[in-house]
C-alpha cells in the first residue's frame, strides 16, 4: 500500500513538471525548433516582442536611392520605404539623366528619383509592397517603373486621400514593359 502511494505521488510529480514543461514550451519552441532563414525568425520575434521591425529589416536588402537634394516628394518616397523595413542610403545628385541611362530606364517612363536593390532599379513612386513582391518573385528583368508622379502613389499623398489610378509596370531585358500591378482602382 505505501509502495502504491509512493508511486502515485511519482506519477502526480512527473505530471506537475510535464505541465510546467508545457507552459514554457512555447517561448523555448521558437528559439530551438529547426533553423529555418533568419527572416521566417526575425518576423515572429518582432511581432512577439511588441518591438518595431527592426530585426525582419536587417532581412531586406540595401536600397540605394538616387535624387534631387531640392526633391520633397522624393524624401517622402525614402520614409515610405524605411517605414516598409528597407535600409535606404540616398545619394543627392542634380544629374540623374546618366544613372537613368545607366540602370536602362526605358524611354517615357521617367519620373523624379531612381532606386536600385538587389540587382534590380526602381524609378519613381512605386509602392514598397510591390517591390518585396519583385524581390520575392524574382523575375528575369530589369525593374519597376511608375512613369511620372501620379498622385495618391507613395510620397504623392493628397491631402484629402485621392488616389490617382496609375500602374507598376515591369521592365524586361528588352526594355519593353508589361503592367505589374495597379492601384487606387
Ligand atoms: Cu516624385
Ligand atoms: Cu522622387
Amino acid at each position: 500500500m505505501l509502495h502504491n502511494t509512493n508511486a502515485l505521488l511519482i506519477i502526480a510529480l512527473v505530471a506537475v513538471l510535464a505541465l510546467t514543461a508545457c507552459a514554457e514550451a512555447p517561448d523555448s519552441a521558437i528559439a530551438t525548433v529547426s533553423p529555418p532563414t533568419p527572416a521566417l525568425v526575425a518576423q515572429p520575434a518582432a511581432r512577439a516582442s511588441g518591438q518595431s521591425l527592426a530585426s525582419a529589416q536587417s532581412a531586406l536588402p540595401l536600397m540605394i536611392v538616387s535624387k534631387s537634394p531640392s526633391c520633397g516628394c522624393c524624401q517622402l518616397w525614402v520614409e515610405h520605404m524605411q517605414e516598409a523595413g528597407f535600409t535606404v542610403e540616398v545619394v543627392n545628385t542634380d544629374d540623374m539623366g546618366p544613372i537613368k541611362q545607366r540602370v536602362s530606364v526605358p524611354y517615357g517612363k521617367g519620373s523624379c528619383h531612381t532606386a536600385e536593390v538587389d540587382g534590380y532599379f526602381v524609378e519613381g513612386h512605386v509602392p514598397a509592397i510591390d517591390i518585396k513582391r519583385l524581390l520575392t518573385e524574382r523575375p528575369k528583368g530589369k525593374g519597376l517603373v511608375v512613369p511620372g508622379m501620379p498622385a495618391g502613389s507613395p510620397g504623392m499623398e493628397m491631402p484629402d486621400g485621392r488616389v490617382q489610378p496609375y500602374v507598376v509596370e515591369f521592365v524586361a531585358d528588352d526594355g519593353s514593359t508589361s503592367t505589374f500591378a495597379r492601384h487606387g482602382d
